[in-house]
């Protein structure tokens, strides 16, 4: 199994928190100034050479195309300037490997349930490069459930970690919100942002009392944490899976972690804190399981994919955007 010799990342937030939600060309321009930094940093903190690195990985998709470009066109520079190998690799399997990094007990098959900022899915994971979604959300993605809500109780963008802290002040809520999913197929958050919203609407009072506002937060946590849930146990059911997998930037929330911890035990599974978001190791685990087991190469002609669900890689899509 890889073994991570180092790692580091950069956070965009308080670039975009101005403007109250990610600016893409503003997030390309980030890349293109941080990347080259970032890397001389790591490989003095990991004290790896150049002349060390075999194989490049880099995320190729799916994602902002601008931003994609940039990393893109960065590790083809640097495979090409060392003639060494370059994979592509998605952002998504990149999410439900890594808790394979961070827990060498973890084994296929397992039921990953993705939650991050722009996708929802519960994937089976029979191996690398052989997944089967379950289910996905038809509208928006758990972490902008999150991030919307916090963004109603006054939390500037993203919010959803802020929204979780205070909801962890309290043991219980007064107030009251449907249980939502139950029936559809996918996930749907529609339903529940509109009843969030009303609910704050028809209690803007709270805002300005620390208690109230602390059990708003709680009833709002609880009701996007028991929809995934309730996906979760459902998908188990259904497919047999035994092993289960929480990942993505959402998977971060505690109180998601202690439930799903209590229903599933010790077949529960998590990255850990700092592979939950978005992270480099990640994706370099990934290209590693990939070159190993599939031994794939991509030749530097290759494009980005701005849309790219993971099932493709279960047949190998080559086509590019
Ligand atoms: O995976 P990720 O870093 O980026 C994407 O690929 O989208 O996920 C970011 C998302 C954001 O929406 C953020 O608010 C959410 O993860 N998030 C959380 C928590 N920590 C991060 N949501 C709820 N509770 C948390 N503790
Ligand atoms: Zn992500």
């Amino acid at each position: 199994m890889p073994v991570l010799v180092g790692e580091i990342s950069s956070s965009q937030s308080d670039v975009h928190r101005l403007y109250g939600g990610v600016v893409p060309e503003l997030a390309s321009r980030e890349h293109l100034r941080n990347l080259p930094v970032l890397f001389q940093s790591l490989l003095r903190t990991s004290q790896v050479k150049e002349e060390d690195i075999d194989v490049i990985a880099v995320t190729r998709g799916p994602g902002l195309k601008g931003c994609l470009l940039m990393g893109v066109g960065f590790a083809k520079g640097f495979a090409f300037a060392r003639g060494i190998p370059l994979v592509g690799v998605n952002h998504i399997e990149g999410h439900v490997l890594v808790p394979m990094l961070d827990n060498p007990d973890l084994e296929f098959p397992y039921l990953a349930l993705v939650v991050s900022g722009g996708h929802t899915e519960i994937v089976e994971v029979r191996g690398v490069s052989d997944y089967q979604v379950k289910a996905r959300t038809i509208d928006d993605a758990a972490g902008e459930a999150f991030d919307k809500s916090a963004n109603l109780l006054g939390f500037e963008y993203p919010g959803g970690p802020e929204l979780a802290t205070l909801a962890d002040t309290v043991n219980s809520s007064r107030y009251r919100l449907p249980k939502v999913m139950r029936e559809a197929e996918g996930f749907s958050f529609s339903g529940l942002k509109t009843a969030i919203s009303l609910l704050i609407q028809a209690n803007t009072d709270a805002l300005d009392d620390s208690e109230l506002r602390a059990e708003l937060a709680f009833a709002i946590q609880d009701s996007i944490v028991d929809a995934l849930l309730f996906k979760l146990k459902k998908a188990a059911k259904e497919s047999g899976v035994k092993r289960i997998v929480v990942t993505g930037g959402v998977s971060a929330n505690k109180r998601l972690r202690t439930l799903v911890k209590e229903e599933f035990g010790e077949n529960a599974f998590f990255p850990n804190w700092t592979h939950c978001m978005d992270n480099a190791a990640m994706v370099g685990f990934a290209a590693a399981l990939r070159f190993e087991h599939l031994q794939q190469v991509d030749t530097l002609d290759f494009g980005v994919k701005s849309r790219w669900p993971i099932e493709d890689l279960s047949h190998q899509s080559e086509t590019s955007e």
